[in-house]
């Protein structure tokens, strides 16, 4: 039996598909109840989980395998093998900021606040750059940072941009292109490395066009 923790929130119905499309035997009530396990009639178990706990589920091998995004990957840096690119989930990591009505109220401050959900990420970026900034680290909601004068900048996820548009933000730079992966815990991998290989391979095929029955 194989473990997996698929991301609570917009990736999951994208990751159910997959499953979905490789045979797996997902409910159709899986995104509208509030279970958190769900034993599939092929043997397999699916947690759902907050998408940046997913990878703490697979670090401490309690779930062998999960979907997570490359960002919460970067951010996170757990201890896990990423297996495959899924092609799910793609959006972007990106700066943004205030528009030019918004950006004359100039704070008082010498240094330029980023508000993010991804300090480590965020600190890298500017660092790169040889600026120095103050990382303000939120956990959710980022697009109020600026709108409440919190910070001139954020760092953070644009899928549609609707998110920015709607509260007067604009996108400054892409800092990555962002999409799901599969990954697996190291002891998971050692001891179920046949089963874990099927689906990686299944996986790869249906991402080929070929659907492959597991
Ligand atoms: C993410 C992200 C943006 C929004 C972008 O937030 O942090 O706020 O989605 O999506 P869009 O470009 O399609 O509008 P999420 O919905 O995960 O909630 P959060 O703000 O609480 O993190």
């Amino acid at each position: 039996m194989l473990t997996l923790a698929v991301p609570k929130g917009r990736v999951l119905p994208e990751a159910l598909n997959l499953l979905k499309q490789i045979g797996w035997p997902i409910p159709d009530d899986i995104t509208a109840s509030r279970r958190l396990i769900f034993d599939l009639d092929n043997g397999q178990r699916l947690i759902l989980a907050k998408p940046v706990d997913v990878p703490v589920y697979v670090q401490y091998g309690v779930a062998d395998l999960g979907v997570v995004g490359k960002d919460v990957l970067l951010e996170e840096r757990a201890d896990v093998y990423e297996l495959l690119d899924l092609g799910i989930g793609r959006c972007r990591l990106a700066l943004a900021a205030p528009q030019a009505y918004v950006s004359h109220l100039k704070p008082n401050r010498e240094m330029l606040r980023v508000a993010t959900k991804y300090p480590r990420l965020a600190r890298q970026f500017f660092a790169e750059r040889g600026e120095q900034v103050e990382i303000v680290a939120l956990s959710g909601s980022i697009e109020l940072a600026p709108l409440l004068g919190l910070a001139e900048r954020i760092v953070d996820i644009v899928s549609t941009g609707q998110t920015l548009r709607e509260n007067g933000l604009v996108e400054l730079e892409t800092i990555s292109e962002i999409t799901s992966r599969l990954i697996a815990s190291r002891t998971g991998y050692r001891f179920k490395q046949d089963h874990i290989l099927r689906l990686v391979h299944a996986l790869e095929a249906l991402q080929g066009g070929v659907r492959v029955d597991l």
